[in-house]
């Protein structure tokens, strides 16, 4: 099984992995079971990452697997002219599951076809971004208990952003949720939860924003604030200490999500 875009997984498959997530956040490390023992994971990564290539690793670590890490393909023989198919199809002979992230939409969808093992998209260009959605999801239903009836505010560069790209399919196919989209964020609507994401320089976009002390006091007390990160201007460090402030539960978030997506895959 592939896991390509979000609509890949339907609402049973998302609520499996939650309901698995939700264990492993409960327990203790060392009562994890080491269940991908025997089991390696390729990290193949064509753009920058720290949170969900770490993440990924340390959920495979957590259950007694193994990582071979291609953090930066320059260092591989990509950078002799090797193609993503045939970079792919060799990875295939060492691994378990491959996680990619390409600098090309529909990078992952290619990848996926010619793939002789599960293959997981870590981002793909300005496509999509499945796992972010999971742990985004699952850090809004932990919060509120539901996704329906909830308004949703995405503010920075949604164009670009390919982590709202595939939260907005998820929520486009429930009924009853608003969401909302703002580029310059000069007055946000009164909503549930604040999705903020950087303005992609590296896609061209251009200008910045950021939340001020006049939008903070205008944000319902029970909202939250969340953002893939990495972070530039968008949120100051003063925001951190604010009880709505959810962005490092939400990425630690990713480290439970993404063993029990590897669980559920493997
Ligand atoms: C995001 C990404 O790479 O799409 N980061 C992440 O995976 N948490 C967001 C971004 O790069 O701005």
């Amino acid at each position: 099984m592939n896991l390509v875009s979000i609509t890949d997984f339907n609402e049973r498959d998302i609520i499996a992995v939650f309901q698995l997530a939700k264990d492993y956040k409960k327990q203790q490390k060392h009562k994890y079971s080491r269940k991908l023992r025997n089991k390696i994971l390729a990290n193949l990564f064509y753009e920058p990452s720290t949170r969900t290539s770490s993440s990924f690793a340390a959920a495979m670590y957590n259950l007694g697997g193994s990582v071979i890490p291609i953090n930066d393909v320059t260092y591989s023989s990509v950078t002799k002219g090797e193609n993503l198919e045939d970079t792919v199809k060799t990875m295939g002979c060492f691994c378990d599951v491959i996680v990619l992230r390409s600098q090309n939409a529909g990078d992952a969808a290619f990848a996926a076809e010619v793939s002789t093992v599960p293959l997981i998209n870590a981002g793909d260009g300005n496509g999509e971004h499945p796992t972010q959605t999971l742990l985004d999801l699952f850090t809004i239903y932990e919060k509120f208990k539901k996704i329906e009836g909830l308004t949703i505010t995405f503010a920075g560069d949604i164009e670009n952003s390919r982590t709202i790209h595939s939260l907005k399919k998820v929520l486009h196919a429930k009924n009853n949720c608003n969401y909302l989209e703002t580029y310059d964020v000069e007055t946000l609507p009164p909503s549930d939860v604040y999705y903020l994401t950087r303005v992609q320089r590296e896609r061209g976009s251009t200008g910045s924003y950021q939340l001020t002390k006049e939008h903070v006091d205008n944000m319902p007390k029970e909202s939250i604030v969340m953002h893939p990160f990495p972070r530039n201007d968008e949120i100051p460090k003063w925001f951190d200490s604010d009880p709505r402030a959810h962005y490092f539960e939400q990425m630690q978030n990713g480290l439970w999500i993404r063993m029990a997506l590897l669980s559920w895959i493997l």
